[in-house]
């Protein structure tokens, strides 16, 4: 009897003690995401997006810079996919379609800054972090700059193209502004610390 009951006893232990690190991680997960998004200006924006990186990142400042330009890049892409779309289909007239255009060409730029900050954050070093900080800085800050851009020059709110637009593109650039926010975070934490590599 006991020599039947052990296995299936272990097994049973197993199960549970799987499923308890299971719930211990992901309550865990979670406190990692809200606390590195803490420093965020859209902190349930921050959240939601970042929230699947919680077990990766742990509680490292670079994990969390890497995630937040990682998802600000996929982002832009989105947005900049759907104003090809729109430009495509010539669903904007006169002062919008001229609009549409500027705000194609400041999407490039806001891609490229953000795959160059990227860049910079898989090859943190000691040495050379506080010119890193201040390249990332500068170049997160363009493509926020270059997102708020797009805003402008658009004419008829309540035309649906633009509203659609305009909300895409704000949302973005909150997500660009979290990002920058993370980037902040290790800029003052240093590299080498809260379990930094
Ligand atoms: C804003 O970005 C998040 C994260 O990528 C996305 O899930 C959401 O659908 C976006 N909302 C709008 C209005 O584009």
């Amino acid at each position: 009897m006991i020599i039947v009951a052990h296995p299936m006893f272990l097994l049973l232990l197993f199960l549970s003690l799987l499923s308890s690190t299971g719930q211990m991680v992901s309550a865990k997960g979670k406190d990692n995401v809200r606390e590195a998004c803490s420093v965020t200006r859209y902190q349930s924006l921050c959240v939601h997006s970042l929230s699947h990186f919680s077990n990766t990142a742990g509680r490292s400042p670079s994990k969390w810079a890497r995630a937040g330009v990682s998802v600000s890049i996929g982002e832009v892409k989105n947005v900049k996919a759907y104003i090809a779309e729109l430009k495509r289909h010539g669903h904007m007239k006169g002062r919008n379609k001229i609009a549409l255009s500027d705000c194609a060409e400041s999407f490039a730029y806001a891609l490229d800054e953000l795959h160059r900050s990227l860049g910079v954050l898989r090859r943190l070093s000691k040495t050379t972090f506080s010119t890193q900080m201040g390249d990332l800085n500068t170049w997160i800050s363009a493509a926020l700059t270059d997102e708020e851009t797009c805003l402008e020059g658009f004419e008829g709110e309540n035309e649906k193209h633009v509203k659609v637009l305009q909300n895409r593109v704000q949302n973005v650039s909150y997500i660009t502004s979290n990002a920058l926010a993370l980037v902040n975070k290790l800029a003052t934490t240093g590299l080498g610390r809260i379990n930094d590599p």
